[in-house]
């Protein structure tokens, strides 16, 4: 994504959070609306909320062509108010049936990577980048990814986890506004407004390179290791 569509998305963002808080005018400065969002979204049940609002914003939106190829909406599933939040790319075949993130075979993997460092999966909240299923599970077109990112940028907005852990480069790359590959990005924080970013493989990856599970291993410990420290 060029710059002119990252300032265009994140305008977008403001914009669409200050609509769910119920502000229809831009009257305040930055910082005073941040503040009213954290002030709305404080709860589990303010949080839960907002994102049914978002979601049904969703199931309407015809901003790309995506909307006419799905059988359901992907939005998001888990825990409105959790501190570690997962990010991969887009739904697959499973998730489009069944209208949940990470339902087949990696989806089971994430099971089992968020078990692994003491967590249910309903503790964490696990969304994708853009909302409806690709045709044939291709990477997302820049004009999808460009209708369809505020939708997760709002709904980090509403969760505010303290960490998000992106399942492959796709994510990463997108959250980091990074062109780095994966295997150089993964591994480490990084911080960004009030939260941490942790890119790990995606669960898809592991699947066809089981002998990284290792290093995805390590990163999920950092992950852990940090929810414990804040
Ligand atoms: N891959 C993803 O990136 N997301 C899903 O929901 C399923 C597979």
């Amino acid at each position: 994504m060029n710059e002119f569509d990252r300032i265009v998305n994140s305008l977008k963002v403001h914009l669409e959070t200050d609509k769910l808080a119920g502000i229809e005018e831009i009257l305040q400065t930055r910082k005073e609306s941040d503040i009213v969002h954290t002030v709305l979204f404080s709860t589990r049940k303010e949080k839960e909320a907002a994102l049914q609002k978002l979601n049904k914003k969703a199931e309407e939106c015809k901003a790309c062509q995506l909307h006419g190829k799905r059988t359901n909406l992907v939005f998001g599933s888990g825990n409105p108010a959790a501190g570690l939040m997962f990010i991969g790319e887009a739904p697959g075949r499973d998730e489009d049936l069944k209208g949940e993130p990470f339902v087949g075979r990696c989806g089971q993997l994430l099971t089992k990577m968020i078990e692994a460092i003491n967590m249910k999966r309903t503790d964490a909240y696990i969304a994708n980048i853009l909302k409806c299923r690709p045709p044939n599970n291709r990477p997302p077109l820049p004009d999808e990814v460009s209708a369809c990112t505020h939708f997760v940028m709002e709904q980090i907005k509403i969760i505010q986890p303290k960490v998000i852990c992106t399942l492959g480069k796709f994510a990463a790359q997108f959250l980091l506004n990074s062109k780095q590959p994966i295997s150089a990005l993964r591994g480490r924080f990084y911080d960004i407004d009030d939260f941490k970013i942790m890119p790990t493989f995606h669960p898809a990856y592991l699947l066809r390179n089981p002998a990284d599970k290792k290093l995805v291993w390590e990163d999920l410990k950092k992950v852990r290791d940090e929810l414990k420290r804040i």
